[in-house]
C-alpha cells in the first residue's frame, strides 16, 4: 500500500492572505466545500484572532464542513489558542489547533525581542496549553530555514515531548534551495530523538519560485504532510501550489514510488477556477496544470506529433485533472432539460431559482454565441451565484466611441429599488463607464488593474474582465463575463465596488 502524502490546503489562511485577495464568510464556505471536495486532508481555514469574520467564518466551516480536519492558526499566546479552539471545536470530524513561533536569530532579535530561552519556554507552554484543549496539535517553528539548527532541534524535541503530533517546518521566506532544503529534512530526522512520534510537514513559499521543487525535497527526505494553496496563492509571491505537487507525485510514480495522496485530481481544474473566481486572482495562462495554455499545443511540430500521438507532448491528460473538453455542448435549440442535465454533469447543482435565472442568460447568450462551450456555461453559473450581495446592479449601459470623437456613456444603475443615472465623457469607453458610475455610487475609487480573457474561442466567444479596484483604504477584485466587453467591464467594475461597499 502506498504511504500517504497528508495534503494540508492553507488556501483560506495563507492563501488569503495575499494582498487583495481576502474572502467573504459565504465565499470561504463556498471554497471550503470544494476543497473538501477535492480530498484535501487538513485544511486550515483561517487565523481565528485575526478578526471577528475569519472566527465566524472558521467556525461556519469547522460545523459545515465534514470528513476532514478543520485547523485553525495561532501565535503562541494564551488569547490566540482561545479563539483557535472557541472556532473550530465544532468540527464535524477532527479539529486542529496550530501554534507558531519564529526561531530565526533575526525574527526572535527583530520582530519578538526574546532570547532563545524565552522563545522555548513560550513553545512549551503554549503547546501545553493547546494539548489540554485539544488532542491534534501542530507546531511551526516560523523561519526554520533561517533558524540555527541546534536551536531548532531542541524546540522541535520540546514541542513533541508537549505533545505536539505534527512539526512544520516553514520556509517562510521562499529563501531554501531544493538539495539544502532537503538536507534539513534530514537532519531533523537524524537529530531530533522524538522525531518518530510526529509527522514532519512542510510550509515553503514561493520567493526564488521554488516553494513546489523545495516541498517535493522534502518528500524525498521524509516529510509526510506538505502545506500548499490552491493556485499557489499566498503571502508575497506565494505558496507551493496543490495542484503542482499532487500531480508531481502523481505523474512521476518512478521517482515518488509508494508515495500518494488522497486527492480526487479530478477536481483540480474547477477547484481552481473557484478561487481564481472568488478570489480576483487571474490564473495566468501559462500557469502549470491549472493554466489556459497548459495543454494547448500551438507550433506546428508539436500539434502534428499530438495528433500522431498525444504522448509525444502531453504528460498528463487534461480531462485527468478536468480540464472541459472543447466540444458543443449546447445550442439556442437546447432546452431546460438538456441545460440542466449538462450542468449536473459538470457538476454544477443550482437552486430552482437560480436555474431559472441562469437559463434565461443561457438563452439570451445561446441567441448571440452559436457554440455554447462548458467554460461559457461556467461562466453565466458563476454570475448566478454570486456570492456578494448586489448593493448595486447595472440597469443599462449606453456608449458613443470613435476615432475622432470624445467617447461618452450614459449608465443607469439600481439600489434598493431605485434607479440612478450617471453621464460621463472619459479617454476611452470603459474610462467613460468608470467614471459615470463613480458618479452615481458617490465614492472615489482608483483602477489597480484591469485584465481581459476570452473564455472560448472564435469570434464570439464570451469575454472575462477583472479588475482590482481601490476605495477609502480597502483594495477588491471583480470579474464579470459577456460577449460584450464593454458590458463584462461595467459588470466587474459594480461587482469589485459592492466587495468595498459590503467591507
Ligand atoms: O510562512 C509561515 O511561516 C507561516 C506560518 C504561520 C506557518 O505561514
Ligand atoms: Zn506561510
Amino acid at each position: 500500500m502506498d504511504e500517504k502524502i497528508i495534503i494540508f490546503d492553507t488556501t483560506l489562511r495563507d492563501g488569503e492572505q495575499a494582498p487583495g485577495a481576502s474572502l467573504n464568510k459565504k465565499a470561504k464556505l463556498e471554497v471550503a466545500q470544494q476543497l473538501a471536495r477535492l480530498g484535501v486532508d487538513v485544511m486550515e481555514a483561517g487565523f481565528p484572532i485575526a478578526s471577528g469574520g475569519d472566527f465566524e467564518a472558521v467556525k461556519l466551516i469547522a460545523s459545515e464542513v465534514k470528513g476532514i480536519t478543520i485547523c485553525g492558526l495561532a501565535r503562541c499566546l494564551k488569547k490566540d489558542i482561545d479563539a483557535a479552539y472557541e472556532a473550530i471545536k465544532y468540527a464535524k470530524s477532527n479539529a486542529r489547533i496550530h501554534v507558531f513561533l519564529a526561531t530565526s536569530k533575526i525574527h526572535m532579535k527583530y520582530k519578538l525581542k526574546k532570547t532563545e530561552d524565552e522563545v522555548l519556554r513560550l513553545a512549551i507552554e503554549s503547546v501545553r496549553y493547546a494539548k489540554k484543549k485539544i488532542n491534534d496539535v501542530e507546531f511551526s517553528a516560523e523561519d526554520a530555514t533561517r533558524s540555527e539548527k541546534g536551536f531548532l532541534y531542541r524546540i522541535i524535541e520540546s514541542a513533541i515531548n508537549e505533545g505536539a503530533t505534527t512539526i512544520n517546518i516553514p520556509d517562510t521566506v521562499g529563501y531554501a534551495e531544493p538539495q539544502e532544503f532537503g538536507s534539513l529534512i534530514r537532519d531533523i530526522k537524524e537529530n531530533v530523538p522524538n522525531i518518530s512520534k510526529a509527522v514532519i510537514s512542510v510550509h515553503c513559499h514561493n520567493d526564488l519560485g521554488l516553494a513546489v521543487a523545495n516541498s517535493l525535497a522534502a518528500i524525498k527526505n521524509g516529510a509526510r504532510q506538505v502545506e500548499c494553496t490552491i493556485n499557489g496563492i499566498g503571502e508575497r509571491a506565494g505558496n507551493a501550489s496543490v495542484e503542482e505537487i499532487v500531480m508531481s507525485l502523481k505523474t512521476r510514480k518512478d521517482i515518488y514510488s509508494g508515495l500518494d495522496t488522497s486527492i480526487n485530481i479530478k477536481e483540480i481544474y474547477k477547484t481552481s477556477r473557484l478561487v481564481s473566481r472568488l478570489t480576483g486572482f487571474v490564473v495566468a495562462p501559462n500557469k502549470a496544470i491549472v493554466g489556459l495554455n497548459a495543454f494547448r499545443h500551438e507550433s506546428g511540430i508539436h500539434q502534428d506529433g499530438v495528433l500522431k500521438e498525444k504522448l509525444t507532448y502531453e504528460i498528463i491528460k487534461p480531462q485527468d485533472v478536468g480540464f472541459m473538453e472543447q466540444g458543443i455542448v449546447l445550442g439556442k435549440h437546447s432546452g431546460r432539460h438538456a441545460f440542466s442535465e449538462r450542468l449536473k454533469s459538470i457538476g454544477i447543482k443550482l437552486s430552482e431559482k437560480e436555474m431559472e435565472s441562469a437559463f434565461d442568460k443561457f438563452k439570451t447568450l445561446a441567441d448571440k454565441k452559436k457554440m455554447v462551450y462548458d467554460e461559457d456555461l461556467l461562466s453565466i453559473v458563476e454570475e448566478e451565484i454570486k456570492v456578494v450581495p448586489e448593493i448595486w446592479r447595472l440597469v443599462d449601459f449606453a456608449v458613443n466611441s470613435g476615432t475622432s470623437i470624445v467617447p461618452q456613456a450614459t449608465i443607469r444603475m439600481k439600489s434598493k429599488g431605485k434607479i440612478f443615472a450617471g453621464k460621463s465623457s472619459g479617454d476611452g469607453p470603459v474610462d467613460a463607464c468608470y467614471k459615470a458610475i463613480e458618479k452615481i455610487v458617490g465614492i472615489k475609487i482608483k483602477l489597480l488593474d484591469y485584465h481581459i480573457d476570452s473564455v472560448t474561442c472564435g469570434k464570439d466567444a464570451l469575454g472575462e474582465v477583472s479588475v482590482k479596484i481601490t476605495s477609502k483604504g480597502k483594495t477588491a477584485t471583480g470579474r464579470a463575463a459577456s460577449t460584450d466587453i464593454i458590458e463584462a467591464s461595467v459588470k466587474s467594475y459594480i461587482d469589485a465596488i459592492n466587495k468595498i461597499i459590503i467591507r
